[in-house]
Formats: C-alpha cells, structure tokens, sequence
C-alpha cells in the first residue's frame, strides 16, 4: 500500500544502492524518477534493476505483469527539472559531503517546497547537508542496506530541526517500501554501522595478531553465530574503500579507537585491492562463485 501524501518519488543517483531504492519504490507502486549524472551511469543502474526484477520473477516473488508495472513507472533523467513535483527525494550520490550539499542546494530551487529531502548517507552527518537548503523541517535521513531489493530494513534518521509529522510521514513512506523502519538520531554510523564497523575493523585486527586466517574467522561467525556472510565475506561485499571511508568519518566524530581503520585495511585500500568489485581485497574473486581467501 503506498502512502497518500506520496505521489511521486524521486532517486538521485542510479548506482548501486540508488538502483535498489528506485526498484524498491516502483515495485512499491510509486512513479518514481532517478537522476544520474550521464545516460551510460543510468544504463547501468537501469540494467542492475532488470537483472534484479528477473530474478525476482525467476523466485515467483514478483509477476511477469508486476515487473513489466515496475519498469513503467521508473523514469530514468539526466535533468534536475525531472525531481520538480516529486513529494520526497532520496538522494544516493557519491559519499561526499562537498558533492551532496551542492546537489542539495541545485535541487532546493527546483523541487517544490513541500517535498521532503532524504539522504541515504551511511556515516555523513545529516545536520551539514541539510544547512544546504531552506527546508531544514523537512530534511531526514533514510538509510537502506546492500542488496536494497533484498534486505529488510531503513534507518530513519531525525534531525534537531526535523518535523515530527515529516519523521511519521517518512516512516509509514518506508514501511510502504516492503522494509522495516527504525528510528534513530543523528550521529555518524546511527544504529547499524556504529556496530557493524567496529566488528569489520575488530576482524580486521584479528587478523593482523595472528588470531585466525581469514577463512576461519569467516567460518566462526558464520557457523558460530548463524550470520549469513562472515566478515572478510562482508567486507568485500561492501566494498574495503567504502569501509575504509566510513571508519574514518566515525573516528573523526567520535575520537575513539575502536573506529580507526587498521593498518592492513587502509594498504588493501592504497593498493586498488577494494573487494569484490576491483576482483580482490581479502579475496581473489576471479571465478566469483568460489573465492579464495589471501591471508
Ligand atoms: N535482487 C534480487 N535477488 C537477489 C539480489 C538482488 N539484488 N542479490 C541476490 N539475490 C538473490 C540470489 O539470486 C539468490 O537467489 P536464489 O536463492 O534463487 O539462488 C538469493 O538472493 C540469495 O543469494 P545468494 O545465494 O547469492 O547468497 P545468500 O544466501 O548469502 O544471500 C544476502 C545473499 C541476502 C546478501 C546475504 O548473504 C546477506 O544477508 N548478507 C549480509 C548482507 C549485509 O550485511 N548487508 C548490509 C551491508 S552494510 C550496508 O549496506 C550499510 C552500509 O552503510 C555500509
């Protein structure tokens, strides 16, 4: 059921986890627009949407019909002009917060003023890009998990100054979406990463003493604790530069030790090794069905 204030729903950035939102608001029933920067980005978020669709056709979680209805209601632009009547706008851009207040505050004239700003940033501080723009009530943060079409939950994220209708809104919006909303304030990493870092950057550390081989600690917290990937497994999936980035925001707001990024990691992300993506980190995944641990 979507959710009547919401008409319209527009996505800044088609990469990875733009895409999934984009996906996940569509098949939710919203016409929705995602802005990229250029047409071949938005192929290939618009590709990363069909292959992800497919598969959830292939599972019979999702009709050929319903898909066919997603893909009409996703527009993909390369205009700004586009967002203008959306009721919300969840930006999904580079994590770079010079980058997201200048787009904050291109769009702040465009969008209508009634529309709510949401930024999916994962350790950013929520209070500096709204500063960027007029609508300082309205502006919130909406935090998905990777794969978006496959996990469950949103982080939404209030301000000092958000509205607490805006933060009800934004939470039924995110229910709508097929995902469990929780709530939480605005301070780097919320309530996910501010766990979730400090136990990469532990496995990490693990490591470097010599505890266990990378395979073996990924066994333990799989087997061990029932966690769907261990963390080495993990870290590669998330990417080690984004990790990497994310650690250090957060040892920066916080000052604490367990946030720093370990010296292995910051190597690995120095030398291009950045996990699944770049085909190596404390894997090699040239055959990405099967790979091999390299410490
Ligand atoms: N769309 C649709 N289907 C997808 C998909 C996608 N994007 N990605 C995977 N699938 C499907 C696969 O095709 C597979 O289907 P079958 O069962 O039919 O084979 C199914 O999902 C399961 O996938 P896999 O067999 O490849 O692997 P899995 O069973 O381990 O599940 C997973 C994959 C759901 C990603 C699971 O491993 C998991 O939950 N991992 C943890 C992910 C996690 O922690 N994410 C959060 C990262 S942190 C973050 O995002 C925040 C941040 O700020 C950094």
């Amino acid at each position: 059921m979507t959710v009547e204030a919401i008409r319209k729903v527009g996505v800044l950035g088609c990469g990875l986890m733009g895409a999934g939102i984009a996906q996940v608001a569509a098949t939710a029933g919203y016409p929705t627009v995602v802005k990229e920067v250029g047409e071949e980005f938005l192929k290939k978020g618009m590709a990363g949407i069909e292959k992800s669709l497919a598969k959830f056709v292939e599972k019979g979680t999702l009709t050929i019909e319903q898909r066919s209805e997603t893909l009409a209601r996703l527009k993909g632009t390369t205009k700004f002009e586009d967002l203008a009547d959306c009721d919300i706008v969840i930006e999904a851009i580079t994590e770079n917060l010079q980058t997201k207040r200048e787009t904050f505050a291109a769009i702040d004239g465009i969008v209508k003023p009634t529309s709510i700003f949401a930024s999916n940033t994962s350790s950013l501080v929520i209070t500096e890009m709204m500063t960027a723009t007029k609508r300082v009530d309205r502006f919130i943060g909406m935090h998905f998990f990777n794969p978006v079409p496959l996990m469950k939950l949103v982080e939404i994220v209030g301000t000092i100054t958000t509205s607490s209708d805006v933060l009800d809104l934004t939470m039924k919006f995110g229910a709508s979406l097929g995902k469990v909303p929780i709530r939480t304030s605005d301070r780097s990493g919320f309530i996910v990463n501010r766990l979730l870092v400090p136990y990469l950057l532990d496995a990490i550390r693990a490591l470097e003493e010599g505890v266990g081989s990378v395979e073996d600690i990924d066994k333990g917290m799989k087997l061990g604790c029932g966690y769907p990937m261990g963390p080495f497994t993990l870290l590669d999936f998330v990417g080690l530069e984004t990790t990497y980035y994310i650690a250090n925001i957060m040892y920066e707001e916080f000052r604490e030790k367990r946030f720093a990024p370990p010296p292995l990691l910051k190597r690995l992300v120095l030398a291009g090794h950045h996990g699944r993506k770049t085909g190596r980190g404390f894997y090699d995944h040239q055959d990405p069905a099967n790979p091999k641990p390299l410490f």
